[in-house]
């Protein structure tokens, strides 16, 4: 993350925001996708995400590289208009396992009621892919990482666990069809579960992805100037992501979320081994983290299980800063 921040401070120091009045969200906040306002009603979003293969089927990495493509237009609360693909692949590669990748990615997008357009493939030794997609939003409807309020509900839409479980699997691990159960679960849109976040009148939102729960609640609590408070035992995790979690699979990433979120994040005493192992996990396609009144949660939970989607009250927002989990909630919400 810091890394990041380094190389963007030149771009950022030459940016002058008062020139670009329309541009809602851009470079200067932690946010899923840039908003750009063409009317008082109409403003497209902008964003861009693409990866090396997460699983061995080529139909299955392009539609989770296009469902987690995708989520950050819902993360701000909008809809998917098109997409370009985006492509690297080795010169050598069968065209057929390529074509197999497009068509999983341009039938997820069908399916989130928008459109491949068009795109640009390069030759590169590691095969990639992803898109760039255009959404829409009413501008009075951007829902930014920044908008909790102390007293706030947190509700997650996904359980956690795709980075330990893709590992374990990449070690030859396959209990009970775990993998499978991971797969699902990126594929699944996050399209239907924003709908759901905006009718239960959200006040902020984003995706969890690469940072792991702790590194996005992290960036929303920093955003919000608020703390964020977690309930471990209460956050859902994919089948065999706790098992795996404690035997060792532990990805890259969650050892650099870990190291990066330092000072930021506190663990209490009581927090379960496997259970700090999934908060920092880092998800691919990975659920809404929904900051709302407590009064509308249980209801925004309610109303993703009838539609048979997950999702769970994992903690809320209190005044301070940073991110801490702890075991058990001691006290009813603020
Ligand atoms: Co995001
Ligand atoms: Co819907």
């Amino acid at each position: 993350m810091a890394t990041l921040a380094q190389v963007l401070r030149p771009i950022l120091q030459t940016f002058d925001s008062a020139r670009f009045p329309d541009l809602l969200v851009g470079l200067e906040g932690p946010d899923d996708a840039a908003v750009y306002r063409l009317t008082d009603d109409l403003a497209i979003i902008q964003t861009v995400d693409f990866f090396p293969p997460v699983v061995d089927d080529p139909y299955q990495f392009g539609a989770i590289a296009a469902a987690n493509a995708m989520s950050d237009v819902y993360a701000m609360g909008g809809e998917v208009l098109m997409a370009l693909n985006i492509a690297g692949f080795p010169e050598d590669l069968d065209p057929e396992i390529l074509a197999r990748i497009f068509l999983g990615g341009a039938e997820k997008v069908a399916e989130a009621g928008g459109v491949i357009a068009g795109g640009h493939t390069i030759y590169d030794a590691e095969p990639k892919y992803g898109l760039a997609v255009t959404g829409i939003i009413n501008p009075r409807d951007v829902l930014t990482k920044g908008g909790a309020q102390a007293g706030d509900a947190l509700v997650l839409t996904k359980p956690l666990g795709t980075g330990i479980v893709l590992t374990a699997a990449r070690a030859g691990r396959d209990e009970a069809g775990y993998a499978a159960a991971a797969v699902e679960s990126m594929l699944a849109l996050n399209r239907h579960a924003s709908h759901l976040a905006r009718a239960a009148h959200a006040h902020a939102m984003t995706d969890v992805t690469g940072f792991g729960l702790l590194g996005h609640a992290r960036e929303m609590a920093d955003a919000a100037g608020l703390r964020f408070v977690i309930e471990a035992s209460r956050v859902p995790a994919l089948p065999g992501a706790l098992a795996y979690a404690l035997e060792g699979n532990i990805p890259g990433g969650a050892v650099r979320n870990r190291e990066g979120l330092a000072g930021h994040v506190e663990i209490a005493p009581g927090v379960a081994e496997a259970s700090e192992h999934l908060l920092f996990d880092p998800q691919t396609s990975g659920g809404l983290l929904i900051a709302l009144p407590p009064s509308d949660a249980d209801a925004l939970v309610a109303s993703l299980h009838a539609d048979r989607l997950p999702g769970a009250v994992i903690g809320r927002v209190e005044r301070g800063a940073g991110v801490l989990a702890v075991a058990k909630m001691s006290t009813r919400p603020l």
